[in-house]
């Protein structure tokens, strides 16, 4: 194998960050680029992740323990580094981390070191192996990590200049400025009209991550968010992994001293209090605060500038359905394409879904049928206020109910059993779509 920046992944259950990161040190100073993420728990997703390191030839390292081995994505992960060979080449390291952690059966040909026996040694024969099959350019590989937790964008993504260039604009000129207070950037709008996911676009790109060249740091909060664990993490993100905060307060301090000098975004997503969003203000001079919220009053309270994201234009919403099928759309398909894009808002999310239906064997005719049922439907229920409907965010709010219904009333029992169980997912777990929808 030649010298270049091999990317290694590190593999590890969701609750053992610190374990991952601590592995994620050593490996880094040996000049490998390193992936891993804590919140790569749902199979489909995971296994998305650990391909795209393998299909650039990267590596794996799974961090054994007893409870990440318990999990179905140990053998899952083995499995695909198996299928995408490379040259022949070792794929997996298999650290194991605890006596009773049977890597053995997962780890065939690959180099076992035993963590738990003696860490230091471990590691240097983590390295060594690694250094055999993957020899670095230690000057190409140091340049190349970069803090950047922002989730991945979509397959499907379409681009929404009319928003992400006043956007970036402001957050690059900003900080071209002399200003010394913390600057706070909103992004408000509807549910699922895409604030996660333009917020996401403005930290891949490439302008941005110049710009704040010690990284980008990202927190989606959701109705109930664990702060102290949100905020330990980025904590330990930042390379601190000693100092263990037992309030909200002490992290958020300790994340100003961290950040007093450091050019770092810090992504506030889906905030639904301002305390909670509060808590994340921990930027020094050097940093600026982008935050996602449904709630105007919330952009308002922490004095951020608002940018509010409307639904996609119809060429957008265009771009969406094609790229999610995966194919173009022409002629007499095209003009019912249309007119479903327009039926149900041209709302991103509902967009997708109308898409997998697609995809599943239902019209375009039949699914706009439906769609204009169900918003009849849900119009007639007799809640308060719900028969009035007038004004267009309700209208939009109920075109996507009526999406999300009719994806639910065709899913099969067994599949509704599932969607039901996703009930308990935390809100920031990653996960496919089409996982939920085939
Ligand atoms: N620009 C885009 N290109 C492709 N897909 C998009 C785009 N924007 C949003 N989507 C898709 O629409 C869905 C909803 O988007 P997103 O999660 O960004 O919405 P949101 O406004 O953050 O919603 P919420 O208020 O629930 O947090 C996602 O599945 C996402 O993949
Ligand atoms: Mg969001």
């Amino acid at each position: 194998m030649s010298e270049r920046n091999w990317q290694v992944y590190i593999a590890h259950h969701s609750k053992e960050e610190d374990l991952a990161e601590e592995l994620a040190k050593h490996i880094r100073e040996a000049g490998y680029e390193v992936v891993h993420r804590g919140t790569v728990m749902v199979g489909e997703s995971f296994t998305e992740e650990v391909s795209k390191v393998l299909s650039t030839g990267g590596a794996v390292v799974l961090c054994g323990t007893s409870r990440a081995l318990g999990t179905r994505w140990a053998s899952q992960i083995v499995n695909a580094a198996r299928q995408q060979t490379y040259g022949g080449q070792t794929r997996v390291f298999c650290l194991q981390m605890e006596e009773d952690a049977d890597v053995g059966r997962l780890s065939f040909d690959e180099c076992i070191a035993l963590y738990w026996q003696n860490p230091a040694k471990a590691i240097e024969d983590l390295i060594a192996a690694l250094k055999k099959h993957y020899p670095v350019n230690n000057t190409i590989a140091h340049s190349v990590y970069r803090l950047l937790q922002a989730p991945p964008l979509p397959i499907s993504f379409v681009e929404r200049p009319e928003y992400s260039n006043d956007l970036k604009t402001r957050l690059l000129t900003e900080s071209s400025s002399d200003n010394r207070a913390l600057v706070i950037t909103a992004i408000h709008g509807l549910g699922s009209v895409g604030k996660s996911t333009l917020a996401a676009a403005l930290a891949h790109d490439a302008e941005i991550q110049t710009c704040f060249c010690d990284g980008i740091l990202w927190a989606t909060l959701g109705q109930q968010p664990d702060v102290l664990s949100l905020l330990s993490g980025w904590v330990q993100a930042l390379g601190d992994y000693n100092f263990k905060p037992t309030s909200a307060e002490a992290a958020s301090a300790h994340l100003r001293t961290l950040l007093y000098d450091k050019a770092v975004l810090l992504v506030v997503d889906d905030a639904w209090n301002t305390k909670d969003a509060q808590a994340f203000n921990v930027g020094g001079a050097r940093c600026q605060v982008l935050v996602t919220t449904r709630e105007g009053a919330i952009a308002d309270a922490l004095k951020a500038s608002i940018y509010s994201l409307d639904i996609m234009t119809a060429t957008q919403a265009m771009e969406l359905l094609t790229k999610n099928l995966g194919r173009e759309i022409s002629g007499k398909e095209r003009q019912s394409a249309e007119k479903l894009a327009e039926g149900v808002g041209y709302l991103p999310l509902a967009l997708e879904l109308a898409a997998a239906q697609v995809t599943s064997g239902t019209t375009w005719t039949d699914l706009l049928r439906d769609i204009k049922q169900e918003i009849a439907r849900l119009k007639s229920l007799d809640r308060p206020g719900a028969k009035d409907t007038t004004d267009e965010a309700s209208l939009k709010r109920l075109s996507l109910t009526a999406s999300l219904n009719l994806s639910i009333k065709r899913l099969s029992p067994e599949d509704k059993e599932y969607f039901t169980w996703l009930g308990v997912l935390p809100e920031d777990v990653s996960m496919a779509l089409q996982y939920l929808l085939c």
